[in-house]
């Protein structure tokens, strides 16, 4: 959902060329987010020429991948590339379309006028800015774009034509603009009236900043100044309580001294430079003059933290490179053996059947006496939710709830205090998935996050939670995530049952499943050349259904929701139980529908299902366990799987669909990573 990445250089020379290729190369760790169209803005050729200031600023903004934008660049002859900047502040966007079309009028940065004298780069969703730009229109700001974000920039332009003296900061502006919009954002900012200066902000929408300096920075923490409101004719001051301002306690980063930093909306994009990052709240203002790096916002909120702490991230670049892999979808489908041990290191004691989950132990009384548990996620990450109901319903005792966000949020679903609220998000951003968190815990209840970010916004607002450790996931489509939130979840029903007598035997058999795991995926990932030849059969359909029932049920949407997401044909996940009461009718000799069929208590009614589609002639290709020699000799094809407990199958089963949809995918000459109109990580409603 758009993805935003800014480089400043302070006092660390560089030229052009390598300011291109950072900021190329941070919008391509982030082109996931969105692939539409893709832009920058960087100091123009004419930094001596005086027609307003003596700066100017050089926009170039390409429809299409970041790679059409790479060229691009090398394009502008104007543009002295081995020019040695000093101190530089480039800006970049890619775009993933929510008002106005893909194209490059609509990409960012966008601009407030056509001396290009503020430029932003927007990740997020305006909602009020049909109100903002009628009043900019009427004070006669021109439009160029079809975008939400547009009005940023003129807006931004707007208090500063108004100033009230001509000291005001940059980030005064930048905070008197962000009091005026409704919505997610996450902003930075440039301008030519303040050259080598960067402000970013943000609200629903992430953004961190890297820091890359000489002097050490390992415990370092930013205090936040809290400033008076900046108040201007027709843009309304939202807060009326000031504070002091507070700039004494100010110890800012850099210090004066050489140093680089990076924006981005994640931590990939800046990994590669420095592992020191901080993560903004929402609502901080963050500014770097003169090299120096610190947090502004207006108002300080009861129970506020008055620091930002500078982290240091754990994550490897090779984590996200490709390898070998010829996709990142492929090599995260690879990864499965190693992510779900991540998932379970240092929190299963094999020896002692114990499981702690360190972020939930401190709740643990309270989510046990509550009243019910309401388990909520978007896509893949419901999912997981719906794979893991049963045991956790088995093993908690407790009536268990699985929530689509979107959903929940649009049935203003009653939630009581003593309901706890799970949050399952891969990214930790999505936006259906923060309000339904929010939407809980104004009505009081506890709120858990099962998250595979560390510092995303659902880890943060959570009163406590898991992070699946599965390690960064790039693909589009998720498939690591998945298997480990699966885990996880899995481990959060055995923390709960330790003290359960009569389920002692049951715990047992899962964590015993659970040591072998890693090695079952392994065979099952050797299956992928049956699983390539199968597709290979398969790819020109336009249809494929997947049925199953009880652990497995989960299995059935996942892999159609993979199949439809990467290889665009129509697919979907039937409950078995549901076959007669509707999608038998579309069973004949020409629909492929796979069939799930395991060793578990719904063994019986899925030999029922497969009875009713052979009886009409349908071919079904059906995943089973390994040696079942009930299964009918004239299946079209089989696909056997290692047996394991009940509810852990579905880790395995998922993975031949996993596979499928990808071979589907190339073979139908797709971008595996890049599906159409898709992106990562959906930071709007
Ligand atoms: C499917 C997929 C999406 C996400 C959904 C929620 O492959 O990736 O369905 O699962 O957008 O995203 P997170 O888990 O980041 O909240």
């Amino acid at each position: 959902m758009c993805g935003i990445f800014a480089y400043l250089n302070y006092q660390v020379p560089r030229t052009r060329k390598e300011i291109f290729e950072r900021l190329v190369k941070g919008l391509q760790r982030l082109e996931y987010r969105g692939y539409d169209s893709a832009g920058i803005a960087v100091d123009g050729p004419n930094k001596t020429a005086s027609d307003i200031d003596g700066n100017s600023i050089c926009l170039i903004k390409k429809m299409g991948k970041v790679k059409a934008l790479d060229e691009e660049l090398y394009k502008k002859d104007t543009l002295d590339l081995d020019e040695k900047l000093n101190t530089h502040f480039g800006i970049a966007h890619t775009r993933w379309a929510t008002h106005g079309e893909p194209s490059a009028l609509n990409s960012h940065p966008h601009r407030s006028d056509k001396d290009n004298e503020f430029v932003v780069i927007h990740n997020g969703i305006i909602t009020n800015y049909k109100e903002l730009k009628k009043y900019l229109i009427n004070k006669g700001y021109e439009f160029e774009s079809e975008t939400d974000t547009e009005v940023i920039a003129k807006l931004i332009k707007y208090v500063y034509d108004n100033r009230e003296n001509d000291s005001i900061t940059f980030s005064a502006l930048v905070e008197t603009v962000i009091q005026q919009l409704e919505g997610a954002f996450a902003l930075v900012f440039k301008s030519r009236h303040y050259p080598g200066e960067a402000v970013s902000t943000r609200r629903g929408s992430p953004l961190l900043i890297g820091v890359r300096s000489e002097h050490e920075l390992s415990t370092e923490h930013i205090p936040v100044q809290y400033n008076s409101g900046h108040f201007k004719e027709g843009v309304q001051e939202k807060n009326s309580h000031n504070r002091p301002n507070c700039s004494d306690a100010i110890k800012s980063v850099g210090n004066g001294k050489a140093v680089e930093y990076y924006f981005a909306s994640d931590a990939s994009a800046v990994i590669e430079y420095t592992n020191k990052v901080l993560y903004l709240e929402d609502d901080d203002v963050a500014v770097v003059t003169k090299g120096e790096l610190s947090i502004h916002r207006v108002n300080r909120q009861a129970g506020e933290d008055p620091v930002r702490a500078i982290q240091t991230l754990q994550m490897e670049l090779q984590q996200i490179m490709k390898g070998n892999f010829d996709a990142f979808m492929q090599k995260e489908i690879f990864e499965q053996p190693e992510s779900v041990v991540n998932t379970m290191r240092g929190r299963i004691c094999f020896e002692s059947n114990k499981v702690v989950l360190g972020g939930l132990k401190d709740h643990l009384k309270e989510i046990k006496r509550c009243r019910r548990l309401i388990m909520i996620g978007c896509g893949t990450s419901f999912h997981a939710a719906v794979a893991t109901r049963q045991i956790l319903e088995e093993l908690t005792e407790l009536p268990v709830m699985v929530e689509l966000a979107s959903d929940f949020l649009d049935r203003n679903t009653p939630v009581f205090r003593d309901d706890v609220s799970f949050f399952i998000s891969q990214s930790g951003e999505t936006a259906d998935t923060l309000m339904a968190l929010r939407y809980c815990k104004k009505h009081g209840a506890l709120t858990v996050g099962i998250t595979n970010t560390v510092g995303s916004t659902i880890c943060r607002e959570t009163d406590c939670g898991v992070h699946v450790n599965a390690g960064p996931e790039i693909g589009v489509a998720s498939t690591k995530a998945y298997t480990s939130q699966f885990v996880a979840l899995i481990m959060f029903a055995l923390m709960m049952s330790e003290d359960r007598l009569s389920l002692q035997e049951r715990r047992m058999e899962i964590i015993n499943g659970l040591k072998v795991l890693p090695e079952l995926i392994k065979q099952v990932l050797s299956l992928d050349l049956k699983i390539k030849d199968i597709a290979n059969e398969l790819y020109q359909q336009r249809s494929l259904l997947v049925m199953g029932r009880g652990f497995n049920y989960a299995t059935c949407l996942e892999g159609a929701l993979k199949i439809k997401e990467i290889t665009y044909m129509h697919s979907e996940g039937i409950l078995a139980g549901e076959l007669k009461h509707g999608p038998l009718a579309l069973i004949d000799t020409e629909m492929p529908v796979i069939m799930l069929i395991m060793r578990d208590a719904c063994y019986v009614k899925c030999q029922n299902a497969l009875q009713q589609v052979t009886a009409r002639s349908g071919r079904p290709i059906i995943i089973c366990c390994e040696g079942d020699s009930e299964m009918p000799k004239n299946a079209y094809q089989t696909i056997e799987l290692p047996h394991t407990v009940d509810c852990l199958q579905g880790i395995l089963s998922v993975i031949p669909l996993q596979l499928l949809s990808f071979h589907l995918a190339v073979l139908r000459g797709y971008d595996v990573d890049f599906p159409r109109n898709l992106a990562k990580s959906v930071t709007v409603e």
